[in-house]
């Protein structure tokens, strides 16, 4: 399995990300030099196969997520919690083998990390030993404090999750924006310094408000990547295919669509079985053909 791992030749690393930070907590929101590192926001999308992989990899994205949002987006199902470890495994295997300079990171699903700290420590070893990721993602915040220090022990770079966490659907009682009252923002505050202490390197923070993201990412020194959480944040990430129109579900206001794939596939598909059932297709120069010697032995040959 290649990693391309070879700091210094374009290849994005956990440094690199913690590089990226736009904001210090002395000079929020402002761009300030720590030694000419890169401030430019960090450019992050999911990818769950080896052909987006490739694409996303090539077109210069930093952070490649296998998400756990492929339970829903690619496998079918209504939400993310059946997802299961070796199906998570088999994604990030595939988007390994397409990505040699983003930093591939890996989705904890749900059940895998909520047990025993030792066996969740133990499954994302596997991730990075059995799949190549360079960093495993969990959801949840304060309560996540002492595992997160546990796999960050165990050299596992760990990007955090707080807001509207999709594991958290029962919980939460549906899909909703997060940290609206008072007492939720504190919360999430509490959630975020949490996430750092513990020493992850990063913290994705979904469906929050705007005003939220920008308190945390003024006072955090991770970066921070939003996800329906306003423009302050010092990345972005959204779903592949609620992006480029694949997700056939419901997308939140936040996905802006930046192509209709799902459309082009229904267009090809019904102008192909239109050129079947015509007989328009395969026409003559898509087709192979015998030499005209081999054609006419094989006319002269009666039927036995
Ligand atoms: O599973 C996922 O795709 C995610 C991102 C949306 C952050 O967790």
């Amino acid at each position: 399995m290649s990693t391309a791992f070879d700091a210094g030749n374009g290849k994005i690393t956990v440094p690199d990300i913690l590089g990226r930070k736009t904001s210090t907590p002395s000079s929020p929101n402002q761009s300030s030099d720590r030694g000419g590192s890169d401030r430019r926001k960090i450019v992050c999308l999911t990818a769950y196969d080896y052909p987006t992989a490739r694409l996303l990899d090539d077109a210069g994205v930093d952070v490649v997520l296998v998400g756990d949002s492929v339970g829903m987006v690619v496998l079918g199902y209504e939400n993310t919690l059946p997802l299961t470890v070796e199906e998570m495994l088999h994604h990030t295997r595939a988007v390994r083998r397409g990505v040699r300079r983003a930093l591939l990171v890996a989705d904890m699903p749900y059940g895998s990390f909520h047990g025993d700290k030792d066996e969740a420590v133990r499954n994302a070893v596997r991730f990075v030993k059995e799949a190549g990721a360079e960093a495993v993602k969990v959801e949840g915040g304060e309560r996540r404090m002492e595992l997160i220090a546990q796999m960050v022990e165990a050299e596992i770079p760990v990007m955090g999750h707080i807001g509207l966490t999709p594991q958290s659907l029962h919980a939460f009682g549906g899909f909703r924006v997060q940290g609206k009252t008072m007492e939720a923002a504190q919360q999430l505050l509490r959630d975020a310094r949490a996430v750092e202490a513990a020493g992850a390197f990063s913290i994705v923070l979904e469906s929050i408000p705007r005003e939220l993201a920008a308190r945390i990412t003024s006072e955090l020194r991770i970066p921070t990547i939003g996800i329906g959480a306003g423009p302050e944040c010092d990345g972005q990430i959204l779903v592949l295919h609620d992006m480029i129109g694949l997700s056939l579900g419901h997308t939140p206001k936040f996905a802006r669509r930046y192509a209709n794939v799902g459309e082009a596939i229904s267009h090809a598909v019904a102008a192909y079985a239109e050129d079947v059932r015509e007989g328009r297709f395969p026409a003559d120069e898509e087709s192979y053909h015998l030499s005209s010697e081999v054609r006419e032995r094989l006319l002269a040959i009666r039927r036995s």
